[in-house]
């Protein structure tokens, strides 16, 4: 009979795990800098690809360079800021929102005379004659990992009243861009070496007569003064149930804002929700004391001897939105040992390059791909296997729950750190020391000579191998000492989990 006992010695992890979760948590980004996708914008590109006898004819085109930022319903709008007195011909496959004053033009009549024009993208189901590439998907945008096919959008545009060489052409200025509503900030627009277009054989090359770029980043500072998400956990080693704070998206008050929030119980339910605006993007939610549109909850679920699993559930607490292509960025120190994932799919996301602790997750195209308004259907959950990394494994200090989550690209507001389910103890652990440990094996011992004795069904010739693992990490009160034993004849019983 052999036995073989791992980690004893990681003295100090549980210090760092806790300096690294108080780090982690005390980090608010109010810049346009986002950790996780430092490299993220949206590129929007203009080539002009012939002059005209007053201007020219560009292709704009809207690239999404963002991880899991994705631009959902009821999609983006672009405005600038003309240089001169430019005016709009005409466009394919989009168009400005305000024709503006046109009244100088007599015969032919621009598309748009604004000094400021707002454009949008054209609606799925528009006429092929009126199309162009990448065009009239209502201004969604995926984000780039989610749907590599569907990160672009663009449309043509005719300029009149503009200069018709690259010497006295003027770049527009003050890009904005809406997505929908605030959130980016455009920087100005940079003339770059003309773009190069490659025929579908790749047998011929044209070029753009000029090209510039303007890019754009995203800061949820900018976008919203309330978050829109929260995180609850809870564990299979502690009966609590950690809830989203209180107050998180929004404070329930019934006597200053009567009917901020919708009664799941009423009986009115359905009228109240049919009643809402159905043009307004502002959610309706369900009157929780948090408040949020979204709750992400993870639950340390189960423990094996070499994996954990964590069940994670979002659920949609908003009357007013079936969220399209939703993503998932979860930060945790054991994504680079994941094993499996169900049904979501996985992808690492490395910003820097050798730590891989961050994984974007999002639903199965037809399965859970929508996740549905509030109500019976308006929840979506995975669960995830990880395998546990000796060094650094532990149930202790919070370290079995995320560092950061986002749901569609906004940071989802956890918990403070001191309220964490944490290990039920019943003495200090201070006291854990070489007796405790001793002792621990002895108790051990005793547990498997019983445990054989059980199983085995008292037939000692079988030869069996328990294997005990103490892991020092756990060895506060009580200590958790799992104790596995492989006996052939009882396959479905040999794993003995106990907790002393
Ligand atoms: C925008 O994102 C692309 C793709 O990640 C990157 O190549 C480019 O350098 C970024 N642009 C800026 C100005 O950061
Ligand atoms: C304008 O075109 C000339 C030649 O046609 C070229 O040499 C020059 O670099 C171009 N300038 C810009 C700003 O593209
Ligand atoms: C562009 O924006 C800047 C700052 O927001 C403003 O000062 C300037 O007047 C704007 N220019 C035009 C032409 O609107
Ligand atoms: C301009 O944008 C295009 C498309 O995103 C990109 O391929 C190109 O490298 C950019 N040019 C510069 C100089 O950033
Ligand atoms: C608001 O009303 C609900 C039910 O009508 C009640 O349960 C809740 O306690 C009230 N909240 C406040 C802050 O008065
Ligand atoms: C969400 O989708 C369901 C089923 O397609 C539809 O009945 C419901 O009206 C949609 N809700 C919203 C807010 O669009
Ligand atoms: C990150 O970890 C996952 C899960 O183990 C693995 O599949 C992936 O290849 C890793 N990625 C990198 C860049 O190391
Ligand atoms: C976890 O992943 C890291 C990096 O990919 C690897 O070095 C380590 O061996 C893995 N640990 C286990 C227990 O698989
Ligand atoms: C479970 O965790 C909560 C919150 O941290 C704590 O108050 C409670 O004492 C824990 N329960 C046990 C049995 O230790
Ligand atoms: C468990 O131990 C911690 C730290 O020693 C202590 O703060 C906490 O009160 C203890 N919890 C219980 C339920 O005894």
């Amino acid at each position: 009979m052999g036995f073989c006992f791992r980690s004893v010695t990681q003295f100090s992890t549980s210090a760092i795990v806790l300096v690294f979760l108080i780090s982690s948590f005390s980090f608010i980004s109010t810049d346009a800098y986002d950790p996780l996708d430092p490299n993220g914008n949206i590129t929007i590109k203009w080539d002009i690809l012939s002059w005209t006898p007053d201007g020219y004819l560009a292709a704009v085109t809207i690239f999404n360079f963002q991880q899991y930022r994705h631009i959902q319903a009821p999609g983006w709008l672009l405005g600038w800021t003309w240089a001169k007195k430019e005016v709009i011909w005409s466009m394919v496959g989009s168009q400005a929102t305000d024709q503006g004053d046109c009244s100088k033009y007599k015969g032919n009549i621009p598309h748009c005379c604004r000094k400021d024009p707002t454009v949008v993208d054209l609606l799925p189901g528009t006429p092929y004659n009126l199309q162009f590439t990448n065009c009239c998907k209502g201004g969604v945008i995926s984000s780039w990992v989610q749907d590599p096919n569907n990160f672009a959008s663009s449309f043509q545009i005719s300029v009149g009243a503009a200069g018709t060489t690259n010497k006295t052409v003027r770049v527009p200025k003050n890009f904005t861009l809406k997505a929908p509503g605030p959130g980016y900030t455009c920087g100005p627009a940079k003339i770059v070496r003309p773009t190069k277009f490659f025929t579908s054989d790749g047998r011929r090359v044209t070029q753009a007569m000029m090209t510039w770029n303007v890019t754009c980043t995203y800061s949820q500072f900018l976008a919203q003064k309330t978050p829109t998400c929260c995180v609850s956990l809870s564990s299979f080693y502690n009966d609590t149930i950690v809830p989203c704070p209180t107050c998180t998206c929004g404070c329930q008050n019934n006597i200053t804002q009567p009917g901020s929030c919708v009664d799941p119980n009423s009986p009115y339910l359905a009228s109240v929700v049919a009643g809402a605006n159905k043009n307004s993007y502002a959610p309706l939610v369900q009157c929780t004391s948090h408040m949020c549109p979204i709750r992400i909850h993870w639950h340390v679920k189960l423990n094996y001897k070499e994996y954990w699993r964590v069940k994670v559930t979002i659920t949609n607490f908003n009357y007013r939105m079936n969220y399209t292509q939703w993503n998932l960025v979860v930060q945790h120190p054991n994504f680079d040992n994941l094993t499996q994932i169900f049904s979501f799919y996985y992808k690492p996301l490395t910003p820097y390059g050798a730590i891989n602790d961050t994984a974007m997750l999002w639903g199965i195209k037809f399965y859970n791909d929508l996740l549905m308004q509030a109500g019976p259907y308006g929840n979506v959950q995975s669960e995830l296997l990880f395998r546990k990394d000796a060094s650094t494994f532990t149930f202790e200090k919070g370290w079995a729950f995320p560092r950061r989550i986002y749901f569609n690209g906004d940071n989802c507001v956890m918990p403070p750190p001191d309220a964490y389910p944490f290990l039920p103890n019943t003495s200090s652990r201070k006291d854990t020391s070489l007796l405790t440990l001793m002792l621990t094996l002895l108790l051990s011992l005793a547990l498997i000579f019983s445990s054989i004795r059980m199983l085995s069904n008292k037939s000692p010739e079988r030869v069996v191998h328990p294997v005990v693992e103490v892991s020092y990490r756990d060895l506060h009160t009580p200590v958790i000492v799992v104790v596995e034993l492989h006996v052939p004849v009882h396959p479905d019983r040999a794993h003995v989990m106990r907790a002393l």
